[in-house]
């Protein structure tokens, strides 16, 4: 499956969602996270994201190798309440000024 890395955090641009073919994008209120099995391998997000925060799961690079457990803990939880995403929508308000800042999965607001 495909994992949605540490550039999202704070940005949340949600162009992903719209190619996505099957609907396995989950939001919370500041990232958005992949159901693992749900994901079809299909790459069709990948070059939508503006900050290119999606990988797949062999090719996340070493230093955010924990959000591939991170976005199957945290689509379970975001599928539970209900928070699937399908249509894009603006960006987080702050999303350019994030952008280029170190953040870490600390950020990630459930
Ligand atoms: Fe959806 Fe395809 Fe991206 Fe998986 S790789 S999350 S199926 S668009
Ligand atoms: Fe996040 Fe990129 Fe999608 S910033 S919401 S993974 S388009």
């Amino acid at each position: 499956p495909y994992v949605v890395c540490e550039p999202c955090i704070n940005c949340k641009y949600t162009d992903c969602v719209e190619v996505c073919p099957v609907d396995c994008f989950y939001e919370g209120p500041n990232f958005l996270a992949i159901h693992p099995d749900e994901c079809i391998d299909c790459n069709a997000c990948v070059p939508t994201c503006p900050v290119e925060a999606i990988y797949p799961d062999d090719e996340v690079p070493e230093e955010w190798q924990h959000y591939i457990e991170w976005n199957r803990y945290l689509a379970e939880q975001w599928k539970a309440m209900g928070y699937n995403i399908t249509e894009k929508k603006g960006p987080l308000p702050d999303a350019e000024e994030w952008r280029n800042r170190p953040k870490s999965e600390k950020d990630i607001l459930t």
